[in-house]
């Protein structure tokens, strides 16, 4: 018996829903971004995104479920993300999955927008199964998580102060390049010199792979400050390929050690920050040369979507999860946590 999982995200500032079967075959990825809007401030305004997913969480559900060719006797279950991320942003999603299971009789599967990332990783990795290593490097987090099972984590190294994204849009935003800055630091890297400045990989003694990004960042900002001040003329392009190839050996690093030291044969990358074509390609060298099977998503995965809530919605219902109607949004929830 196969079963249809209709998902649905709305933890940051995408408006999301898709129609997933059997935590694999992803029928339908409706994704509405406000990018556009949050432009204009630099970063994601709270507020501004609650109201614009409610604005649009019904159209983008309908539109979800029309690209599927599915009807509501076909879907199985409702999946949504219930933490961690804006509370408020949070709250339409998790609003609307409560109506939608309750009015269609369906059942409620809160997952976790973390698992979710990492779960992205089976819809295209046929081969793909736990245990393994994922670096999850989005806007608002960066770990290192064994992945035990398909409902089983282990959180063994994260971030001591801005996660890798955070650190991506800071600098971005100092260079002057705007909002979302991974993706544009990602190709003006292409036409710099990742070795044209030194910039500090911060090793961090009492937690062997734990991440710090916030000395890189200012190192970056005194050197922009250095230059203004001493009249030398910044090349943009050198200051983004040497601060990501900072970002992506530590990354790497780590992710690599971690692996090795916890018996895995594989890694993989989870969250907006695995779309980033150096830290791919640097991962895919340093997973060869050590022997590991190495994957991703595909970027359209790999950023803020509802098909990775369906798969990882689909092994918690398989596992038994059911919520109720009092599921709550989670703004901090932790990773491997239920509620
Ligand atoms: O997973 P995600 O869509 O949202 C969160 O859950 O945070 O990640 C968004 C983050 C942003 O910080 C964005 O700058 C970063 O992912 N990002 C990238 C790239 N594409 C997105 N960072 C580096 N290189 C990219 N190509
Ligand atoms: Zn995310």
């Amino acid at each position: 018996m196969s079963v249809t999982i209709l998902a649905i995200e709305s933890s940051c500032d995408e408006t999301a829903a898709s129609i997933v079967v059997d935590g694999k075959n992803v029928k339908s990825n409706v994704i509405y971004s406000q990018i556009e809007l949050h432009k204009l401030y630099g970063g994601v305004v709270p507020e501004i995104a609650s109201r614009k997913h409610v604005e649009k969480i019904t159209q983008v559900i309908d539109t979800a479920i029309q690209e599927a060719n599915v009807t509501w006797d076909e879907i199985d279950a409702i999946a949504v993300t219930y933490g961690p991320g804006l509370v408020g942003a949070l709250l339409v999603g998790v609003s609307a999955a409560k109506a939608l299971a309750f009015a269609k009789n369906k059942p409620l599967v809160g997952v976790h927008h973390i698992e979710g990332h990492i779960a992205a990783n089976y819809i295209e990795n046929d081969e793909l199964k736990p245990p393994f290593m994922c670096l999850v490097a989005s806007g608002g987090h960066s770990h290192l998580v064994l992945v035990k099972d398909y409902n089983q984590f282990e959180i063994i190294g994260r971030t001591r102060d801005d996660a890798a994204g955070e650190a991506f849009d800071k600098v971005a935003r100092a260079i002057g390049l705007g909002y979302p800055g991974g993706p544009k630091i990602d190709a003006l890297s292409k036409e710099g010199n990742p070795k044209a400045i030194s910039f500090p990989r911060a090793n961090i003694e009492d937690g062997k792979y734990d991440f710090s990004f916030s000395g890189l960042k200012s190192a970056v900002l005194n050197y922009l400050n250095m230059c203004e001040m001493k009249n030398i003329e910044i090349n943009k392009a050198d200051v983004a390929a040497s601060f990501q190839q900072a970002v992506i050996e530590v990354l790497t690093d780590n992710a690599i050690k971690a692996a090795k030291e916890n018996n895995c044969t594989s890694i993989a990358l989870a969250g907006g920050v695995a779309s980033n074509t150096s830290l791919r390609e640097n991962m895919k060298k340093e997973a060869e040369k050590n022997g590991l099977n190495f994957y991703h998503p595909s970027s359209i995965f790999c950023t803020d979507n509802a098909a990775m809530i369906g798969v990882a919605g689909y092994y918690e219902y398989i596992n038994g999860t059911r919520h109720g109607w009092d599921l709550n949004a989670v703004p901090n929830l932790k990773i491997g946590e239920r509620q």
